[in-house]
């Protein structure tokens, strides 16, 4: 597949477009409601019903609802948006559809025109006035002039304009004088189109808002524009105008009910209860254990590229990095290979030394993250192999790396990562173990205990989940808190620090992560009578060192909430509170540790009244570098 990443800057946002026999309006507000995830500054419909009605409001969807609740809602044709603002504060004049100056065209946008300044001038000397300090307005008009002067149908317009443009879109446009036209296309943000079985199509960002209609997609390529008009749809390519033969339509293997909440409150809860389900998802069919056999199709042909590798370089952000770290202990303490963990962001502006001996492993729930791209980019440059683990099946970095593996913990909503990080590290896991088979570093008896071990973990993870009522009694006690501290040491350094991100950005406390030693070197002098510090001090190879850095916080009357195994007398005796987890290997710890930090985090961002799924200033992918 040709590589469709030549620039750096991605956007969120969410698009969803109809055009059948049906009104538009229910598809196009439910799909909206799904792609929320993707940002939520502002929504907004258009709708053709012999005229074009644009209905746009900031905020959710949910008050665009209320918007139009008295309003013509009536259409079989329509476009929808959910914004994340680049240009332009997210209000209601800002929020798309946008619409051009004779009103008779009507855009969304998700992505950034990074000419739109030049273009806008060029317009405005033509007389061309604009009513929002959007990006995306700019494009419509500049289609309205090129079809206006050029003299060309709609279709070439839009085809002519997208030739001039330089930045990242995806873009769905209906037109007041073309009762049965729908266009659509791409360059570097998703684009889905579904072929419904009654002549009508179906567009959105993803395919989620599609399934429930159609399970036959086209993932639209970059630089493709969609034409559907009369029942029909054509593909072409926007340079050279090329018929697409035959697009290939791929068949959806999605669940509705795995997108919805399922009687859960929000999808943060619903996904920290689906882990144990989920991790066995992401292990399914890859282990044998009673022969100790592994089996991993993304890793096939490229296994002798491990075998032989003198250094893996991981790259990741947010959660996905610490995925990344627990990686790294797994790499270097079963493969033997040294790792590198890297910032995504900081990796690809510091010319780093990378080359084809190298591995390149990048982590992404989303497989759109920007700067996670820009990094497979650059490293792709110089040679390295680039090695996926992601969740979203089809998105962009699976189809720019040499192989990968998915983590099918299945849809992720909630903006704060839970299920998607214990697959990420259950998948990892699983390819150290057998990269450490392969070069000959683990006797075959220890493989098949790991192994087994991994297989017991989900209903570990059931017990973890026990807490619970315990958790709830904790965040009752500490929700008033201004400052959190996160200890751990090896494999638990990256939980700490997974534990203090969840606390940050659901319940906007602030929270530290740090290894449990290197608080004296610093952190320890925040430590009062008012510092919650959780410390992770399961039993294992510094269990004995964790507990001298607890009572090091102790002495300074820290109050202490530990992670702790099953049954473990001494740091009860020492802690406020302890909360217990199964016992189990130390490389594996991580994926309990992390659920009762998980739920801390949930109860006392809900318990402070905060949006868990949707917390501020956050989208649940960072496509904007
Ligand atoms: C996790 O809770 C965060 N919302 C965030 O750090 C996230 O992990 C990061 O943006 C990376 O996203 P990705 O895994 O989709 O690439
Ligand atoms: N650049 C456009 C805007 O700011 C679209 C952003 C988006 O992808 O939501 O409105």
């Amino acid at each position: 597949m040709p590589s469709q990443f030549n620039f750096f800057i991605f956007l969120m946002c969410g698009i969803v477009g109809y055009i059948g026999g049906r009104d538009a309006y229910p598809f196009l507000i439910n799909g909206l409601k799904r792609l929320e995830y993707r940002g939520y500054d502002s929504a907004g419909i258009a709708l053709l019903n012999n005229t074009l009605n644009v209905y746009k409001k900031a905020g959710k969807v949910s008050e665009l609802e209320e918007f139009v609740a008295d309003k013509d809602i009536h259409g079989t044709v329509g476009i929808g948006h959910t914004r994340w603002a680049t240009h332009g504060e997210p209000n209601d004049r800002n929020a798309h559809p946008h619409i051009s100056q004779d009103g008779t065209l009507a855009i969304i946008h998700n992505g950034i025109i990074e000419n739109y300044a030049s273009i806008k001038e060029a317009l405005i000397t033509k007389g061309h006035t604009f009513s929002s300090d959007t990006d995306t307005e700019v494009l419509i008009h500049f289609i309205e002039d090129i079809r206006d002067n050029a003299k060309v149908e709609l279709e070439e317009a839009v085809r002519l304009a997208l030739n001039e443009v330089v930045g990242a879109y995806a873009i769905a446009i209906i037109s007041k004088n073309h009762p049965n036209l729908l266009i659509a296309a791409r360059k570097g943000s998703p684009l889905v189109v579904g072929v419904g079985n009654d002549g009508a199509y179906f567009i959105a960002s993803d395919a989620t808002p599609i399934i429930e209609y159609t399970r036959n997609v086209i993932y639209l390529e970059d630089r493709e524009i969609a034409v559907i008009q009369d029942q029909k749809l054509v593909i072409k390519n926007i340079n050279d105008n090329k018929v697409k033969k035959n697009p290939y339509i791929e068949k959806l293997n999605l669940s509705i009910e795995s997108i919805e909440k399922g009687g859960f409150e929000n999808f943060m809860l619903k996904e920290i209860y689906e882990q144990p389900r989920s991790i066995l998802d992401s292990m399914r069919g890859r282990i044998n254990t009673k022969n100790g056999t592994f089996q991993m199709s993304g890793l096939r042909e490229y296994e002798h590229k491990f075998i032989n590798a003198k250094r893996i370089i991981i790259v990741a952000c947010g959660t996905s990095w610490h995925a990344g770290l627990v990686a790294e202990y797994l790499f270097e303490d079963f493969a033997r290979i040294p790792v590198e963990v890297e910032y995504a962001s900081e990796f690809r502006y510091r010319n780093p030394v990378v080359g084809e001996d190298d591995i390149v492993i990048a982590i992404s729930q989303s497989g759109e993250t920007a700067d996670t791209l820009a990094a497979i980019e650059l490293a792709k440059s110089k040679g390295a192999m680039i090695f996926g683990i992601c969740n979203v099946v089809g998105s962009s970095i699976p189809r720019m790396t040499h192989a990968g593996a998915y983590t099918h913990a299945g849809p992720e909503i909630g903006v704060a990562s839970t299920k998607a990080f214990t697959a990420q590290v259950t998948v990892l896991t699983l390819i150290a173990l057998h990269i450490a088979q392969l070069r000959g570093k683990i006797a075959d008896k220890d493989l098949r205990r790991f192994f087994g071990e991994l297989e017991t973990i989900p209903s570990k993870v059931e017990k973890a989940l026990l807490s619970n009522d315990l958790i709830i009694k904790i965040a009752e006690h500490f929700k008033d808190a201004q400052n959190f501290l996160y200890l751990g040491r090896g494999y638990c350094f990256p939980v700490a620090l997974e534990g203090a991100l969840k606390l940050k950005e659901i319940s906007y406390i602030h929270a530290e992560g740090y290894p449990a030693a290197e608080m004296k070197h610093g952190p320890i002098a925040l430590i009062d009578e008012n510092m919650p510090v959780v410390v992770i001090a399961t039993e294992g190879a510094n269990y004995e060192k964790v507990v001298s850095n607890i009572q090091e916080v102790k002495a300074r009357k820290g109050r202490i909430i530990a992670i702790v195994s099953e049954g473990d007398v001494k740091i009860k005796a020492m802690a406020e509170y302890v909360i217990e987890i199964p016992h189990t290997e130390d490389c594996m710890v991580p994926l309990l540790a992390t659920i009762p930090l998980q739920l801390l985090s949930y109860h006392i961002a809900i318990m402070r009244g905060c949006n868990v799924d949707q917390p501020r200033n956050l989208a649940k992918s960072v496509t904007v570098e």
